[in-house]
């Protein structure tokens, strides 16, 4: 982008100034935004102070003071400003559609469902589905029980912004499962063709050890009863009963 001329006898001032306190800056950007409009700004600050800018929505120059107002009039009957500056406008429209396609892509959630202790003898149980970093803010959490949606016990906190434009959300269902109970979270959101669910699984890790450990048990001892068996059975073929003879009285 190019620094316009009428900023070079600001900036020669800002720079060859005898006295040290002096700063000015131009900013020149591109601005964007979600409704996909463009503004082309050129900014100019003095001391920090705001002083005047070229805004492409009014398409002239402004000062915000008395005297940088007389030099935007000034910019403003001098065509060749207002068109260059345009032309800056078509440019920044012109990488518009790259900027969309890099920072506004959905980003699909991480999405986890836990169970949190009771924190007091009030709460039953608590199950808790959060999704994390997602782009865009706009999600839906929603809980199915048995292929019903629940919407009493539910506190959802609204979409939380982490500071580097993904979100994350938590929502909790106040609930007892009990055994055999089918608990999903659903989660709707503009990364997904469709949504996505995630069941609750009421095992943790060391009931499965338990599971695992407890029928490695019972096979071991079905096998010890079956290979007895069949011993036992073999064992009765291969040898006849002797009859008994009669016992001398
Ligand atoms: C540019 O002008 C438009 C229309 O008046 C205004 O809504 C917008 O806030 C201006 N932008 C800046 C940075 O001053």
């Amino acid at each position: 982008m190019q620094v316009h001329s009428f900023l070079v006898p600001w900036l020669l001032f800002v720079f060859f100034s005898t006295v040290d306190s002096y700063f000015g800056y131009g900013l020149i950007r591109c601005q964007f935004d979600s409704r996909r409009e463009v503004v082309y700004l050129e900014q100019l600050f003095f001391n920090k102070v705001f002083v005047g800018q070229f805004n492409s929505t009014l398409g002239k120059y402004e000062g915000n003071t008395e005297k940088t107002q007389k030099i935007a009039d000034e910019l403003n009957k001098s065509e060749g400003f207002l068109k260059q500056a345009m032309k800056n406008k078509k440019n920044c429209e012109a990488n518009r559609e790259l900027i969309y396609d890099v920072f506004l892509k959905p980003v699909e959630p991480s999405v986890t469902l836990r169970s949190v202790e009771a924190a007091s003898g009030s709460h039953p149980g608590m199950l808790v589905c959060s999704a994390y970093n997602f782009y865009p803010k706009n999600i839906k959490l929603t809980w199915l029980r048995n292929g019903h949606e629940v919407s009493s016990d539910v506190t959802t906190t609204e979409e939380l912004s982490n500071g580097n434009w993904l979100y994350q959300i938590h929502s909790q269902l106040e609930v007892i499962p009990s055994p055999g109970e089918k608990i999903l979270c659903m989660v709707e959101h503009a990364s997904l063709m469709q949504p996505k669910l995630y069941e609750w699984d009421s095992l943790t890790q060391a009931d499965r050890n338990k599971i695992a450990v407890g029928t490695a048990g019972l096979v071991l001892g079905l096998v010890f009863v079956v290979g007895g068996l069949i011993f036992y059975k073999m064992k009765k073929k291969g040898h006849q009963p002797v009859p008994t003879s009669p016992r001398p009285h």
